[in-house]
């Protein structure tokens, strides 16, 4: 079968290669012509493992293309997805859903066969009927159908989730939709990853469901967190001992500065929004949003507090261990290290920084922080380190080194990697999150 993907960023360009490499002949669309043209030079526009790989032998084996072209991109192509961001909207939090709808008018004016039209961007409620609309006021004569087929995948984790997601969820209106997309997972549905068939509405709203879920768990432990701390307990305990009962689960249950990313903050706020539109308010996610916002720069805080309390921060250096907003990725949006690098400089405290990928997106997000080569040349002459993003590279740094090279031996741990009692040991003033 064969597959357009309008939108190759993460997702795009992740479930185009996965696509092709199930065996369907797939062509990954963009606007953004350098993008198109380091892709046709085998060059990855993002960080996620495996990628370079997996694209590299599809290109080969003829089944994974690249273009500008969308009318070019969408001839022949049974499933056309719809891939591109979905930002926040600037000023209000709305969904920016411009790119959805420009698309959605291309594909219009230019579509040449019957075909279903999937969203898989993560739209709000009613996106599918918009979409829908503008496709018939294109006046096309082909069957169409529209489609909502949110994605799961995690950066960092991106084609193992593709490929082996927990369940496929599929919002279609007619067998025509259902049809096409069984034929697009068939090969899923061999490994018996569950395909939920659903209604187009029910589908948008699993995927903005599912991320607040996500959100307020992560929430929920970093306010156990802060509790632990002053009741004398320790969170990472609490998550075990709540995490192994069934029903909670042990995911998304680790304590740290907060949840940032491409997703969780901006579809939180989206969620918001349709709940204010339908007056039908989710309080639980206000909540989550508002205690989230305000843990990043507490983070920040709490570093100037081991440096010695904003008096003594003035003037001094803290090194910052990772930029990312999670491991194995170079995305930095909503990173919680942006909230703390300028609670820090707002703190008069000069900022050292190494990431093993993020550095290049972070330096313009942060001009302030002078980045280095590696996690070493950072911790030279800092008063205090903290561990902000839990890259295995920092997993086992060499204390002796860390400490010859610091000028005080401070670590701040947001994502607890490390033992209290061995870094103790080593030398270290240490304080990690919800561990008293
Ligand atoms: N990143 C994730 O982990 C993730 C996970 C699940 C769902 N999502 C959702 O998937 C969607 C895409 O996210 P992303 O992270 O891949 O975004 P991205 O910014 O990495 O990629 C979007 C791409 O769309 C392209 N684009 C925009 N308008 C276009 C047009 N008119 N024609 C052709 N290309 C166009 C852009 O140039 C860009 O390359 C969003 O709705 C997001 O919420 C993202």
């Amino acid at each position: 079968m064969k597959i357009a993907m309008v939108g190759s960023g993460y997702v795009g360009l992740v479930s185009g290669a996965c696509f092709a490499d199930f065996g369907h002949e797939v062509v990954c669309i963009d606007k953004d012509q350098s993008k198109i043209d380091r892709l046709h030079d085998g060059v990855m526009p993002i960080y996620e493992p495996g990628l370079a790989e997996l694209v590299g032998t599809n290109v080969k084996a003829g089944r994974l293309s690249f273009t500008t072209d969308l009318a070019e991109g969408i001839k022949d192509a049974s499933a056309i997805f719809i891939a591109v961001g979905t930002p926040s909207r600037r000023g209000d939090g709305h969904a920016d859903l411009s790119f959805v709808y420009a698309v959605a008018k291309e594909v219009g004016a230019n579509l040449a066969n019957d075909a279903v039209v999937v969203t898989k961007s993560t739209v709000p409620v009613g996106t599918g009927d918009e979409v829908e609309r503008i496709l018939s006021d294109s006046g096309t004569s082909h069957k169409v159908a529209v489609v909502s087929n949110p994605e799961f995948l995690r950066e960092g984790a991106a084609i193992g989730d593709f490929k082996r997601p927990d369940r496929i969820v599929i919002g279609a209106e007619n067998e025509f939709g259902r049809e096409i997309m069984r034929e697009v997972y068939r090969p899923l549905f061999l490994n018996e990853s569950p395909i939920l068939f659903t209604s187009r509405r029910s589908a948008e709203l699993i995927k903005y469901a599912a991320n607040a879920f996500l959100a307020t768990k992560i929430t929920f432990i970093n306010e156990m967190a802060d509790l632990c701390e002053k009741v004398g307990a320790n969170v990472q305990d609490v998550s075990r001992g709540i995490g192994s009962d069934g029903r909670i689960g042990p995911k998304f249950l680790n304590a740290g500065p907060g949840y940032g990313g491409s997703c969780f903050p901006k579809d939180t706020l989206a969620l918001l929004k349709t709940a204010e539109d339908y007056e039908s308010p989710v309080r639980i996610v206000e909540a989550v949003v508002k205690t989230n916002d305000t843990r990043k720069r507490a983070m920040g805080r709490k570093v100037v507090d081991a440096l010695g309390g904003p008096d003594e921060a003035r003037g001094k250096k803290v090194a910052l261990l990772g930029l990312t907003f999670k491991p194995n990725t170079d995305d930095m949006r909503d990173s919680p290290a942006i909230a703390i690098a300028q609670t820090l400089h707002d703190a008069g405290v000069n900022v050292a920084a190494y990431d093993p990928e993020g550095m290049e997106i972070a330096a313009p997000l942060m001009p302030e922080v002078a980045m280095k080569d590696d996690p070493y040349a950072a911790i030279d002459g800092a008063d205090a380190i903290a561990i902000v993003t839990e890259w295995d590279a920092f997993r086992a740094l060499d204390l002796a080194r860390v400490k010859e090279l610091a000028k005080a031996p401070v670590l701040v741990d947001l994502r607890n990697i490390y033992q209290p009692d061995d870094v103790r040991t080593a030398g270290f003033e240490y304080s990690s999150i919800g561990r008293a």
